[in-house]
């Protein structure tokens, strides 16, 4: 119950990616034929990500994580823009990559301005259109929360952004940027209808392999590269390209466009069942989150008086895999910043669970995990020095 931190990757996807490690292996900038097979999955692959979120194939560029996506979206555009402006917008609970990338911009001589939320983790567009001023440059705002599951009104926030800047009359574009990895090949996306000009997506989250993600960069942005060599990806993301895991992204992303309604309707009444069951079988727990604007398959519970770590090992112990928050900051011993930011307190924070369910979680595991949880927090509550 852990598939927000990274998926299996699917049987289909890993067949189809399988012989482009030995067969198939080919450096796309080859001209023999070797190379150009590769050179032919790879804009096929790339027809086929660009497919999944209605963008053109050339304005798909592949990286290696969406933590790299992450970082060429901020600084790309930063230091691309940097003469029009120096002013950078994001939410208080963007993933680690994006607030460590702002903390790096905000030392190179970037202004960030971190946008508050309310109690379900949302971004009000409202407040966006008021922090935008003559000098913003760019908005990163993430799609779907990793540890939440709160889904933005992306939309509305790039329409706001458009206003404001019809309203300042600006001249230069404000580029908007959101992370959708958590959101991408789970709900339908359509950049250009979204307002979307730069989105991030990592094929390890929907069933394909690690290594491979995607920064969609809508044409005519202004970025600029942060590896420089052999040109590749139209010179933004220099590197031989890991063909393989591209091919796999790509079939993972033709398996959610095929599926995506039936897998949708499957896991959400799982996901249901299981928010419903923990909520009524434990007293003093609380659903973090919206409880409709979320993921389908995400369950953020706080539970009074006990600690979230406690509660992953011992349900380790039982052969179940949680999370406190994301995997990336699981091992810090800080509460989590986005159960913060949604008004918890740090006590409240620590007591947290994340569940996220997936392609194979079945109505057997939601079940064992209702039947173990509750015996587990009463047990961790009678030894825990915050009891009643
Ligand atoms: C919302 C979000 N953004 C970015 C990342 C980083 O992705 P990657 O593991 O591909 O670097 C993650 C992974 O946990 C994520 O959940």
């Amino acid at each position: 119950m852990d598939y927000a931190a990274t998926t299996p990757v699917d049987p289909r996807v890993l067949r189809v990616l399988l012989p482009y490690f030995s067969g198939k292996f080919g450096n796309t900038m080859s001209l023999h034929s070797f190379g150009q097979e590769a050179k032919q999955a790879l804009e096929e692959s790339r027809e086929v990500v660009a497919d999944l979120m209605k963008a053109k194939p050339k304005e798909i560029i592949f990286t290696s994580s969406a933590t790299e996506s992450n970082n060429l979206a901020l600084k790309g555009v930063a230091f691309a823009n940097r003469n029009k402006g120096r002013h950078i917008i994001i939410s208080q609970i963007e993933h680690p990559c994006i607030m460590e990338c702002s903390k790096w911009l905000e030392k190179e001589g970037f202004e960030i301005t971190r946008l508050p939320v309310d109690k379900h983790g949302l971004v009000n567009p409202k407040d966006v259109e008021k922090a935008i001023r003559k000098n913003t440059i760019l908005v990163s705002i993430i799609h779907a929360s990793n540890e939440i599951g709160t889904i933005q009104p992306i939309k509305q926030i790039g329409e706001a952004i458009k206003r404001k800047s019809e309203i300042l009359n600006l001249k230069s574009k404000i580029y908007f940027h959101t992370d959708a990895v958590q959101s991408f090949a789970k709900i339908p996306i359509e950049v250009k209808k979204m307002n979307i000009d730069l989105l991030s997506a990592s094929s390890h989250k929907m069933y394909g392999p690690k290594g491979a993600a995607c920064l969609f960069v809508r044409e005519g942005t202004k970025i600029e590269p942060i590896l420089h060599g052999g040109g590749q990806e139209s010179s933004l993301r220099s590197s031989t390209v890991n063909v393989p895991a591209i091919v796999g992204f790509a079939e993972a992303c033709k398996i959610a466009k095929r599926e995506m309604k039936k897998e949708t309707q499957r896991i959400t009444r799982l996901r249901d069942k299981l928010i419903k069951g923990v909520l009524e079988k434990v007293p003093d727990s609380y659903l973090n989150g919206h409880s409709e604007k979320r993921l389908f398959n995400n369950a953020n519970f706080s539970f009074s008086f006990v600690e979230g770590e406690s509660i992953v090992i011992q349900l380790d112990l039982l052969g179940i895999a949680a999370s406190t928050g994301s995997a990336c900051s699981s091992a810090k011993l800080e509460p989590s910043h986005v159960l913060l930011a949604i008004g918890l307190k740090p006590q409240e924070a620590h007591g947290s669970l994340r569940l996220t369910l997936g392609r194979w979680t079945t109505e057997k595991e939601i079940n064992y995990l209702l039947k173990v949880l509750p015996g587990i927090i009463k047990r961790l509550r009678e030894i825990s020095p915050f009891k009643k």
